[in-house]
């Protein structure tokens, strides 16, 4: 199991999170509050945009492919290395998802 830094960029915060566990996993059990919804990787209500590092999310079906580097859905999306991420920002498709 690998530990990283996850920065929020604006927020002034900082959290670790395994790579066994979501970043919003992680922010719940710190009491960062973070908004979510569905916790599905559908309504992109979590979407944090991705300023520095790698995420794998898989599961994460409300991006397009496109979307999926630029953003993390932090209900699906596991650290893969130390990253920056910029709260509040949403990924075009936002405007289709349900
Ligand atoms: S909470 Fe709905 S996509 Fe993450």
């Amino acid at each position: 199991m690998e530990e990283y830094n996850v920065e929020f960029v604006a927020k002034d915060t900082s959290i670790t999170v395994s790579d066994t566990e979501t970043i919003l996993q992680a922010c719940l059990k710190e009491g960062f509050p973070l908004e979510y919804s569905c916790r599905v990787g559908m309504c992109l209500a979590c979407s944090a945009r991705i300023i520095e590092g790698k995420v794998t999310q898989p599961a994460a079906r409300g991006l397009t492919s496109g979307e999926a580097s630029k953003y993390a859905l932090t209900c699906m999306a596991r650290p893969q290395s130390d990253l920056k991420l910029r709260l509040g920002e949403y990924p075009p498709s936002i405007e289709n998802s349900c």
